[in-house]
C-alpha cells in the first residue's frame, strides 16, 4: 500500500475514533473512496452514488398550508413571523411571542449559532438543558458530537454552517415536541430559512424532518437522499434529512448512516452530487 493510501486510512481511523466508533460496524471493509479523512483536502475520485431524485415536497408558512397532521398556527405567529425583516427582528418577534407555555418554563431562548452567510443551514429539534442554560443551540454532548462529525467533512461552525432548532424554547424534561408546538413555531422556522437564504438545509432528526417535509415517512426512510422544499420568499431549497446526533450517541451503530449522509452533503457542497 502506498504512503498516500496509508495516510488516508489512518486519517479515516482517527475520524472514527473522534466520532466514538469503538467497534467494527461492517463485516467487510468499505471501499477506500467511502472513507473520507477529517477536513479532507481532496476527495477520492469517482462518481458519487446518486440516490433517485425524490419528488419535490412543498412547504409554505402556516396557516396557508399547514403541515399534514398539524393544526394551523395561530394567526399571531404567522403574522409576527411574516413581519420580521431581519434575523434580529425575527429573534425579537420570537422572544415576544407569548403563544406557548414553553417560554415560561425555559431559562433562555435559543435562536441560532454559526455563520448565517455560510450557505448551509442545520435545523435540529429543540434545546436541551445545556442549550437552555447557555442560550445557544447544540452546545451539550450531542452538539459536541455534531461539531466533530461536521469537522470530519471539513465543516466548522464558526465559518461553514448556521444552526437553529424547530423550537426556540426547551420542552420541560427534554420531552419530544408535540405536533401542536411544532405547528406553532413553524412560521418562525420558515421565516428563519427565508431570511438566512441557505443553499442547502441539513435536517437533524425526525422532528425537523417531520416539520419541514410534512410526510408520513419516518427519518429512517427519509434520510440519505435529497429532498426539496419551497419556502415563501425564497423558493426551492435542497434538503438532506439525517439522524440526530443524540440518536447517534444512543445507537453508535447508526453512525455508519450518519457518516454516509455527511459524505453525501460534502459531495453536494463540492458540486459533485
Ligand atoms: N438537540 C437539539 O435538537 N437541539 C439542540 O440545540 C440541542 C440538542
Amino acid at each position: 500500500m502506498d504512503q498516500d493510501a496509508t495516510a488516508t486510512l489512518l486519517a479515516a481511523l482517527r475520524c472514527q475514533a473522534d466520532w466514538g466508533a469503538d467497534e467494527p460496524m461492517e463485516p467487510t471493509p468499505a471501499p477506500l473512496r467511502d472513507r473520507v479523512p477529517p477536513g479532507a483536502a481532496r476527495w477520492l475520485a469517482g462518481p458519487a452514488p446518486v440516490a433517485p431524485p425524490a419528488p419535490a415536497l412543498v412547504a409554505r408558512p402556516a396557516p396557508a398550508t399547514p403541515a399534514a397532521g398539524f393544526a394551523p398556527a395561530p394567526a399571531a405567529a404567522a403574522s409576527l413571523a411574516a413581519d420580521a425583516g431581519s434575523l434580529e427582528a425575527l429573534r425579537a418577534a420570537i422572544a415576544g411571542f407569548d403563544g406557548s407555555g414553553l417560554r415560561d418554563t425555559a431559562t433562555n431562548m435559543v435562536f441560532c449559532d454559526g455563520n448565517p452567510d455560510a450557505g448551509l443551514m442545520l435545523i435540529g429539534e429543540a434545546p436541551g438543558a445545556d442549550e437552555d442554560r447557555e442560550g445557544r443551540p447544540f452546545v451539550g454532548q450531542s452538539g459536541r458530537l455534531l461539531d466533530r462529525m461536521l469537522a470530519s467533512v471539513g465543516l466548522h461552525r464558526a465559518n461553514d454552517f448556521y444552526v437553529t432548532n424547530i423550537l426556540p424554547w426547551r420542552p420541560p424534561g427534554n420531552r419530544t415536541p408535540t405536533d401542536a408546538e411544532i405547528a406553532l413555531f413553524l412560521p418562525f422556522v420558515l421565516r428563519h430559512i427565508a431570511l438566512v437564504r441557505p443553499r442547502q438545509l441539513l435536517l437533524l432528526g425526525g422532528t425537523a424532518a417531520k416539520a419541514l417535509l410534512r410526510g408520513r415517512e419516518g427519518i429512517m426512510r427519509l434520510r440519505g437522499r435529497w429532498h426539496e422544499i419551497t419556502v415563501e420568499g425564497l423558493g426551492p431549497v435542497p434538503v438532506l434529512p439525517t439522524l440526530h446526533p443524540a440518536y447517534l450517541l444512543r445507537s453508535p451503530a447508526a453512525k455508519r448512516e450518519g457518516w454516509a449522509d455527511l459524505v453525501m452533503l460534502r459531495r453536494r457542497l463540492d458540486g459533485q452530487g
